[in-house]
């Protein structure tokens, strides 16, 4: 497995594999890489012949209240965990990523102030703006995304048609704890009783989709249920529980009736400890 710090040295990496005829995948991340990463990773390793493995702590993504510092960085277990999966090249740049001088952004207007990015303001333009850059250095064939952030997917979607990145974006399942708690670097933050009780946001979700699942349509219906779940074991703060449409990212809350695919979208805080997790009705990723 080789390791790269800089765009240059990796995009030459990369176009050497693709001119021996092979396809390259890409996983992004941030480190501190758990069994969800390793399934995206492997996932890559299925469908290419190559995978690069990104690790940058993007400065830019978080608010001024999000400690970049405290962000976990596992750097030996994250190489060990990319060896494992099968990982060819990893690509680490450091701070000079952003080069003295920096200004350019992606930005996706709009749905990137919707929902996550009320709540955080810039993140997504942090995230748009990187992930472009990382695509522009490793230029992937095949680029292997979790459904656990699906707006970041929704985002990077939208952003892979606009600009012609020419890649196959993948969008990979969510994995789970045995008790259903959807696996993120976060989870290390919660205590024992926050943890038992953040068993509520997979359980609402879960009882709305079998709602839906059981031939409920109306959104409200459908919320009903998650929500008086979510109400029987409560978060500190439920920041949403809401529908919302894949194509337009406009809340579906109380439309008619859930006549196409939607996402479940739910976010949730346990002291400081901000959790996140979604499912999808219908076919949403390609
Ligand atoms: O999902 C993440 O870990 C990050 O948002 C990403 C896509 C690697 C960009 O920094």
């Amino acid at each position: 497995m080789e390791i790269f710090s800089t765009s240059s040295e990796i995009r030459n990496w990369s176009r050497t594999s693709r001119l021996a005829g092979r396809r390259v995948g890409f996983v992004p991340t941030m480190g501190a890489l758990h069994e969800g990463h390793a399934s995206l990773l492997r996932l890559a390793a299925e469908l290419t012949d190559d995978v690069v493995l990104s690790i940058f702590v993007n400065p830019t993504q978080f608010g001024p209240n999000e400690d970049f510092n405290k962000y976990p960085r596992t750097w030996e277990a994250d190489l060990e965990t990319a060896r494992q999966a099968g990982v060819k090249a990893v690509f680490a740049p450091g701070a000079e990523f952003y080069p003295k001088g920096y200004r350019t952004q992606v930005t996706v207007p709009e749905w990137k102030s919707v929902l996550e990015g009320e709540i955080r303001p810039g993140h997504f333009d942090g995230v748009t703006s990187v992930v472009a850059k990382l695509f522009l250095s490793v230029e992937p064939d095949v680029a292997v995304f979790g459904q656990k952030d699906a707006q970041q997917a929704l985002l990077i979607r939208r952003m892979v048609r606009d600009l012609d990145f020419g890649l196959r974006l993948v969008v990979a399942p969510t994995i789970r704890e045995d008790d259903g708690l959807a696996l993120s670097s976060r989870n290390r933050y919660l205590s024992e009783s926050d943890r038992h009780r953040a068993l509520a946001i997979s359980r609402a979700i879960r009882a709305s989709v079998s709602a839906w699942e059981s031939g409920e349509r109306d959104p409200r219906r459908i919320l009903s249920v998650g929500k008086d779940e979510l109400a029987a074991n409560p978060p500190d703060v439920v920041d949403y529980f809401t529908l919302l449409d894949p194509d337009s990212l406009e809340v579906l809350d109380t439309t008619e009736s859930v006549d196409k695919p939607a996402i479940l979208v739910a976010a949730a805080r346990y002291g400081a400890t901000r959790l996140i997790d979604n499912a999808v009705l219908g076919t949403v990723w390609d």
